[in-house]
Parts: structure tokens; C-alpha cells; sequence
């Protein structure tokens, strides 16, 4: 069914959601097609990661999450691993200036302490640099997994002495990133509708939008569009 028609500012008064979570999908596809090796797929992936979180800081986005390696990501040859990491290495060094620029904050979610311990130094650096400023608020998932991020949660409070049984809102306080508001939006690119183990738990009410688009293809109209749809959805959260 085609969805009616609304004016751009219809879509901005009010109803811009606060936290966008895109699952980037599609690299490997985008290269094939191309008669590239995978990895030029991610690196292209780069590219639209920058034009987006531009667009998103422009359109007055407060948080823009990103999936950008999952705990199951591993699994991958070992070659388009380290070549990912390589890129998540140059990709945050090469960032946080312009971060500190823009007055964008950089967090990142996920079982870091797996991650190989120079992205760990430079994660905690970017972290440390941007945490003051009040601009857009990325947030990097990186060897995320939703289901470990439910469990690291209930081991910490175990561990912590909490006091069982425990309620919603004990238990976000134990969450990788609990004062990140849950995604209001969830995009993933390149067809596929499926949620691969993100957000699980901040995932409960989102909003989906799902597009064609492989993600080194997606910019700036992509998102309006996805925001535009948005605009036009009724939120119940379980009531009529
Ligand atoms: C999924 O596409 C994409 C990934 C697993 C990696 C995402 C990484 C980037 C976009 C690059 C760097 C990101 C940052 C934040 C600097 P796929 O490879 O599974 O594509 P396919 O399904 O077509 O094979």
C-alpha cells in the first residue's frame, strides 16, 4: 500500500525520532556486483558511514547507532576481518578531530574488551576526547551481539550484589550503554528484514524501515526517506 503523501516539515515537527539504528548491510554484494574484492565493499561502506552521520547530525538526530561488526562477524575469513578492523582502526583515529569539531560524542557498545587491544586504546581515547560535547551522540556497535549484551547484563548484576528478581528498570542499568535512549527507528539496508541479533532489548518498540538500497549506495535521501515514513507511523507502545 502506497504511503500518503507529507511535507517535509510535517516530518520534522515533532516526530523526528531521537535514536536511529541502521544495520549496514550489503558490502559484500556492492562489491561483487562491481567485480571487487570484498573488503572495497567496506571501504565504499566508509564512505557512506561519513555522508550519513553528516546527514543525520544535519536533520538534528541526536543519536545514530551502528551496526558495524556483530559478535558473530568473527566467523568471516580472516582476511576480511583484519581488513575490517584496519578500517575501524583508521576510521575512529581519522574521526575524532572532526568530531571535537562538529561537538559529536563517540561511544562505543559491544564485548570491547574481545576486540584486539590497540582499538581498545584508541576506542577508549575517541571516548575520553568527545564525552563533554552535547552534538550528535554516535554510537559504534563493534563485536555486538544482542543476546551476549542480555547476558553480560545479567552476570554484572549477579555480580554486583543486586537484589533479584529484578525490574526493567534495574536491569537497563547493567545494559552496555543504559543512558542511550532505546531506538525510536531501525534501518537495515539491502533487503534483507531481519534484526540479527541487534538492540535486542532496546529493540522492544522500534519503529522498522526497511530498504533496497545496499548500504555503500545509501546517503543523505535515504534517511529523509526513512525519517519521512517515520513521520507517518502511529507509536502505541501496546495500548490503542
Ligand atoms: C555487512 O555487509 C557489513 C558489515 C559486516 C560491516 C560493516 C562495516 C562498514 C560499513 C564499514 C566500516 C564501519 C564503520 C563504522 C567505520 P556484508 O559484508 O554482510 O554484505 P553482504 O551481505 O552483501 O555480503
Amino acid at each position: 500500500m502506497k504511503e500518503p503523501e507529507i511535507k517535509p516539515s510535517e516530518t520534522s515537527a515533532g516526530k523526528l525520532p531521537s535514536h536511529v539504528a541502521i544495520i549496514m548491510d550489503g558490502n559484500g554484494r556492492w562489491a561483487k556486483r562491481r567485480g571487487l574484492p570484498r573488503i572495497m565493499g567496506h571501504h565504499a561502506g566508509v564512505r557512506a558511514v561519513e555522508r550519513t552521520v553528516r546527514a543525520a547530525r544535519d536533520m538534528g538526530i541526536k543519536t545514530l547507532s551502528l551496526y558495524a561488526f556483530s559478535s558473530e562477524n568473527w566467523k568471516r575469513p580472516e582476511s576480511e576481518v583484519s581488513g575490517l578492523m584496519r578500517l575501524f582502526r583508521m576510521y575512529i583515529r581519522s574521526r575524532v578531530e572532526l568530531l571535537l569539531k562538529e561537538k559529536a560524542r563517540i561511544r562505543f557498545a559491544g564485548r570491547l574488551d574481545d576486540l584486539p587491544v590497540d582499538i581498545r586504546e584508541i576506542i577508549r581515547e575517541a571516548e575520553e576526547k568527545t564525552e563533554s560535547q552535547e552534538g550528535l551522540q554516535l554510537v559504534i556497535c563493534l563485536n555486538y551481539g544482542g543476546r551476549r549484551e542480555i547476558l553480560d547484563a545479567v552476570n554484572k548484576a549477579s555480580s554486583s550484589g543486586e537484589i533479584f528478581p529484578l525490574d526493567e528498570n534495574s536491569f537497563r542499568k547493567y545494559l552496555y550503554l543504559p543512558d542511550v535512549p532505546d531506538p525510536d527507528l531501525i534501518i537495515r539496508t539491502s533487503g534483507e528484514m531481519r534484526l540479527s541479533n541487534f538492540w535486542l532489548w532496546e529493540s522492544a518498540y522500534s519503529e522498522f524501515f526497511f530498504t533496497e538500497k545496499l548500504w555503500p549506495d545509501f546517503g543523505p535521501d535515504d534517511l529523509e526517506a526513512a525519517l519521512k515514513t517515520y513521520g507517518r507511523r502511529e507509536r502505541r507502545y501496546g495500548s490503542v
